[in-house]
């Protein structure tokens, strides 16, 4: 079984869609083996999506990261990494398939309500962010 780190994000939370979020995951037969909800400081936020620093969308993206309460998941699937990122769909909500959550439930490019690690190897350094020692 592999791991991966979801976070149901704060625009989802706030709409009321954590329970059908979570009931598409377990339809979708990923166990989840934690889950938190907390509201992350811009210095957290800005931490967590460093690769993406400098871009044009950076700083709206940490403040929308840190705006309310998120849910952070780890989801044990076979494949999990790569089954949760076709289950959130494309970044871009208006490129994303019917039946993904991104499709379903974004509501564009910048509030598209979820997050996936996009590698094994992310998933752990996310696990270890939100369930580690120093979370
Ligand atoms: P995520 O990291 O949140 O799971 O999303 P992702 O892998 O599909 O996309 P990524 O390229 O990592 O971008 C991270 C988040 O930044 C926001 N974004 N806005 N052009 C834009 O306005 C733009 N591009 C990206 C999105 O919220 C995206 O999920
Ligand atoms: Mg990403």
């Amino acid at each position: 079984m592999q791991r991966t780190l979801a976070i149901i994000k704060p625009d989802a939370v706030q709409r009321q869609l954590v329970g059908v979020i979570i009931s598409e995951i377990e339809m979708n037969k990923f166990a989840i083996s934690a889950i938190r909800t907390l509201q992350l400081t811009s210095a957290r936020a800005a931490d967590f999506y460093q690769e993406h620093r400098g871009k044009p969308f950076y700083d709206s993206l940490v403040a929308a990261t840190a705006s309310g309460q998120l849910y952070a998941l780890v989801l044990e699937k076979e494949n999990a990494v790569d089954a949760w990122r076709q289950l959130m769909g494309p970044t871009d909500p208006a490129k994303a398939g019917p039946l993904t959550l991104r499709r379903r439930f974004a509501i564009d490019i910048q509030r598209n309500s979820v997050h996936g690690a996009d590698s094994p190897a992310k998933a752990a350094q996310e696990i270890d962010f939100f369930f580690g020692e120093g979370a």
